[in-house]
């Protein structure tokens, strides 16, 4: 999955050959990851109010922060293969790392047996809104079921992923505040129930920090790969709310009831050297050579016998499994109530007043 410079370059040309104008989200997007995978972070002053192309064009690019430039390359690889083929007398052939097109917040490629779910919200820290919520459940449905060995979950950017978007509680409820906070349990349920059906081997790629339901989700991966400039941050009690993603059971029994506490009821952040001290992180690699490392790897597991591999999992996990979607229903219940309290509206209030007075 390591893109070339010729890949690279294929990639530029393809995209001065699409016939349909791609929409100008996926423009900045692309935009961005090119001075990134060519020029590195943005370090250029930020222009004027006024200016509004640029500005959005430099908005893009820096906030892909300090993201490696192969991985810049890689995601623009990625992202162009996944629009639409390139005319005729471009004479290449489908790339070998083949996009499933339908997603518009995910990257979702198959290659060496390898299903990747990419989470593709770069601007927004890819913040998990409704949408990606039901497309990355689409995803694992499909990757559950298609002839991969395993499947890898990353982000796209910096980040891995800062959580459940906190506008998906601003969005006015057309059936009232009850009704949105009871739908709001239903998706998460089955959101998280679909990581513990899950029947082959889960892997994390950790990319970089990770916040709330991204964390929590991390004790339903087999196996959690993390740059060192991850981090791992829930939260919950700061946002008048509770944990999810069945950490409230799983996260006492990775790291012990102190350990848990401290992050689910404290909301302390560890660094990726902590969380793989305390086994929520199976190895932490330096960001300059995250992705080599981890993806060198991964090719080489995926040549084991697949159906082996799914079944040791299955093994490992099913015996969990009725008490995983008991933990998730009883989580998915006290969260309903927590958000219509108070202490959890007013600290939604605060993160976008605090935004709006930047
Ligand atoms: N929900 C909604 N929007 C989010 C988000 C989230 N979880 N995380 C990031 N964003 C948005 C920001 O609002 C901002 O949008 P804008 O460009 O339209 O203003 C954009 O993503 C970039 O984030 P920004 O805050 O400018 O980047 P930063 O590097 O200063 O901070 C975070 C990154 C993740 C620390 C910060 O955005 C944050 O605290 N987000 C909330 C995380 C959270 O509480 N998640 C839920 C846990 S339960």
């Amino acid at each position: 999955m390591r893109a070339t410079q010729q890949d690279f370059e294929n990639a530029i040309n393809q995209v001065k050959l699409l016939k349909k104008d791609p929409g100008n989200e996926l423009k900045l997007k692309l935009y961005a990851l090119y001075k990134q995978a060519t020029e590195g972070p943005c370090h250029v002053p930020k222009p004027s109010v006024f200016d509004l192309t640029n500005k959005a064009k430099w908005e893009a690019w820096n906030a892909l922060g300090s993201l490696p430039k192969e991985v810049a390359r890689q995601n623009y690889v990625d992202m162009v293969s996944s629009l639409e083929a390139p005319s005729e007398s471009f004479g290449h052939e489908k790339p070998a790392d083949s996009h499933r097109p339908g997603y518009e917040t995910l990257l979702v490629t198959s290659e060496d047996g390898i299903t990747k779910i990419m989470l593709n919200r770069p601007t927004k820290k890819n913040a998990i809104n409704t949408q990606m919520y039901h497309e990355i459940m689409l995803a694992l449905e499909a990757s559950g079921k298609d002839d991969s060995v395993f499947t890898v979950v990353t982000g796209n950017g910096d980040y891995y992923s800062s959580g459940n978007d906190l506008s998906n509680f601003t969005d006015s409820p057309t059936d009232g505040v009850e009704e949105k906070a009871k739908s709001s349990a239903v998706l998460l349920r089955n959101f998280v129930g679909h990581f513990i059906d899950f029947p082959k081997p889960l892997i994390a790629v950790v990319n970089g920090p990770a916040v709330g339901i991204s964390v929590t989700l991390l004790g339903l991966f087999d196996v959690v790969y993390a740059s060192d400039r991850a981090t791992f941050h829930t939260p919950f009690s700061h946002l008048g709310q509770c944990p999810e993603g069945c950490s409230s059971y799983l996260f006492p029994k990775i790291m012990g009831p102190a350990k848990a506490a401290e992050m689910l009821v404290f909301g302390k952040k560890l660094t990726a050297g902590e969380a793989c001290g305390q086994g929520l992180v199976t190895e932490v690699f330096p960001d300059s050579t995250f992705q080599r490392e981890v993806w060198t790897r991964l090719k080489a597991y995926s040549k084991l016998p697949p159906n082996a591999m799914r079944i040791s999992k299955q093994i490992i996990r099913n015996r969990e499994k009725e008490k995983l979607h008991a933990v998730n229903a009883e989580e998915c219940n006290a969260l309903q109530e927590r958000w219509l309290s108070e202490e959890c509206l007013n600290a939604i209030l605060n993160f976008f007043s605090k935004k709006a007075k930047l």
